[in-house]
């Protein structure tokens, strides 16, 4: 009998679930593991440095879990350090699949030359312009407007939806969106899926494109499960407790969600 692969997740937070849910309704039939390094968090505006070490070992944690495949589920680690991960990690067979490398292609999808494209991201993934250079490989007449919201992580994580605060930043990120007449809006970091109910105040909800379905799609296309349902395993690298209470608009866990700890980022 063969083994039951095993998917590892990551992602800072509980950004990543937004990905989980469509992988698991995919392919109900891997086991899950996933781990939201929420003493690290927010991601998008540290350096990249901080951000390669955050992703060894956790990408370490999942060799040791006997993982057999990756998926990225944060936009700022594709952006930033997939390529290196991809040179250290595949040698040791771990195969990593990248968000944004593997969605640019249905997030593009019947747009015209001229046409705007925005993309509402971390800071570090606005400033890699990644997302512009993967969307001109396929179209260089497109244009890309990528729209850095420094502040809505923290919405997120902290379930700050209903405040004025939060209000004012969606719509101040919003507007630029509307001064360029965007035909297509990217929620370019995966915590994003959870103010939909706020950005769409600004603009309809058919004009903002979440990355999961496609990414999902191009995950379960590549890789073959077992016919026996799977299971999911959740690590938090702190507060496990707030977690579960900030997952619940895309997961209700009911499992323990076991804390790790990892190691600090010194730099010297
Ligand atoms: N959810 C991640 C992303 O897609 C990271 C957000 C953060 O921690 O800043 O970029």
């Amino acid at each position: 009998m063969t083994q039951k692969l095993t998917l590892g997740v990551m992602d800072s937070g509980v950004g990543g679930l937004t990905i989980l849910k469509e992988l698991v309704h995919k392919m109900p039939n891997c086991n899950y593991l996933y781990l939201g390094d929420t003493a690290n968090l927010p991601y998008g505006s540290k350096s990249k440095d901080e951000i390669l070490f955050f992703n060894k070992n956790i990408l370490n944690f999942f060799i040791k879990q006997g993982v057999n495949d990756v998926v990225i589920a944060c936009n700022t680690t594709s952006a930033l350090t997939y390529e290196d991960l991809k040179k250290e990690f595949e040698p040791k067979g771990l195969k990593i699949f990248p968000l944004i490398q593997s969605i640019v292609k249905s997030a593009i999808e019947g747009l015209n030359d001229g046409d705007c494209i925005c993309v509402l991201s971390t800071l570090a993934t606005a400033n890699s312009k990644k997302y512009s250079s993967e969307i001109h490989k396929l179209n260089p007449n497109i244009k890309v407007v990528e729209i850095p919201c420094s502040g809505f992580v923290e919405i997120v994580e902290n379930r700050k939806y209903d405040t004025p605060e939060a209000y004012k930043l969606v719509e101040e990120k919003m507007q630029i969106v509307l001064e360029n007449k965007a035909k297509r809006v990217i929620l370019g970091c995966t915590h994003y899926p959870y103010l939909i109910c706020l950005l769409e105040k600004f603009a309809p909800r058919e004009i903002f494109f979440n990355p999961s379905c496609a990414l999902a799609d191009e995950v379960s296309s590549r890789l073959e499960c077992d016919t026996t349902k799977g299971k999911i395993d959740f690590y938090v690298t702190k507060d496990p407790l707030e977690f579960k209470q900030s997952a619940k608009l895309f997961f209700d866990i009911q499992d323990e969600v076991k804390c790790i700890k990892m190691p600090k980022f010194n730099q010297v």
